[in-house]
């Protein structure tokens, strides 16, 4: 489906209808349940334009997080986030981002820190996609970045594919925790618990996605500590080189959020990242679930 992001809504299937809002990527999805029972065949068109279009919006919906965590469950098993207080009492799937703190949860909040990245890169198996769900969203800033890493790759001339084809980057919390702590004075130490749970795991630096074949550039600047066979001052200068190609203009979608809006995106294909709001002002509550690896993928298989 080759839409013009200029596009008015075109059908997808019956009473679902999309339209593309960035260049390459990105589509508004109306017509899709989600607090419903949605249907097979609604899933099946559903998974289908996450895997062409990468990102999807669903905007202004009214969902339970208990919906949010049952329709997010029929595309895979879900992580649950390894800070437990910033997830739901009553529903540990949904992992709060925000500046709310209510009912024993504190939404995770960072400010500084942001960063593109794909979620769970540091994940032995990362996770496929992720759902974004606006509970209360700031009238202005807070918008969500996506960045078209199949596009970007895509438009790389073959010389660099050539030269980063087959490298393997190393991911680990542990330098995402040391990238943040200038963020976070105040922040406990990486603890050797935690070293232990989270060893550090290298990825694909060229990531093929399982389901459309398509490749896109795998990078997580605050997560990756070096790329394999090289010294980590040249493993930052070709993470920052291909950055600066991916973040371009022409392959960023940038959401503003209205309260309700679902953002369903596909860690496999696209990078992320949030942007400033004014936490002395405004209120920002969102839940996020996320789907294990391997699931979507098998799913469609
Ligand atoms: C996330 C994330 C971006 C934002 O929750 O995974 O990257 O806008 N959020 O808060
Ligand atoms: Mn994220």
């Amino acid at each position: 489906m080759q839409l013009p992001h200029t596009a008015d809504a075109i059908q997808a299937a019956p009473g679902i209808t999309v339209r593309q809002v960035a260049p390459s990527f990105a589509a508004e999805v109306a017509g899709v349940p989600i607090h419903g029972d949605v249907g097979e065949a609604q899933l099946d068109t559903l998974v289908d334009l996450l895997h062409r279009f990468r990102v999807l919006i669903v905007p202004e919906i009214a969902v339970t997080p208990g919906d949010l965590v049952a329709f997010s469950r029929r595309l895979g098993p879900l992580e649950i986030h390894s800070n437990i207080e910033n997830t739901l009492r009553d529903h540990r799937e949904v992992f709060c981002v925000g500046n709310v703190q209510r009912d024993g949860m504190k939404a995770s909040f960072s400010t500084g820190v942001e960063q593109w990245h794909a979620d769970s890169s540091f994940r032995e198996v990362p996770s496929d996609v992720s759902l974004f769900y606006g509970e209360i969203v700031p009238p202005e800033g807070a918008q969500t970045m996506f960045a078209d890493a199949t596009a970007a790759y895509d438009a790389l001339d073959d010389a660099t594919k050539a030269r980063i084809d087959g490298l393997r980057a190393v991911h680990s919390l542990e330098t995402l925790h040391e990238w943040s702590l200038p963020f976070n004075p105040g922040r406990a130490p990486f603890s050797a618990e935690k070293r232990a749970m989270w060893p550090p795991i290298s990825q694909d630096l060229v990531r093929t996605h399982p389901v459309t074949g398509a490749k896109s550039l795998y990078l997580c600047p605050s997560v990756i500590s070096h790329i394999e066979g090289m010294d980590r001052a040249a493993s930052q200068v070709l993470i920052a080189e291909l950055m600066a190609h991916t973040d371009a203009p022409r392959f960023v979608y940038s959401h503003a959020w209205r309260r309700g809006d679902l953002v369903i995106w596909d860690n496999r294909a696209v990078l992320h990242t949030a942007s400033l709001f004014d936490a002395s002002r405004y209120q920002r509550l969102m839940y996020r679930t996320t789907v294990e690896g391997n699931s979507v993928g098998a799913r469609a298989a």
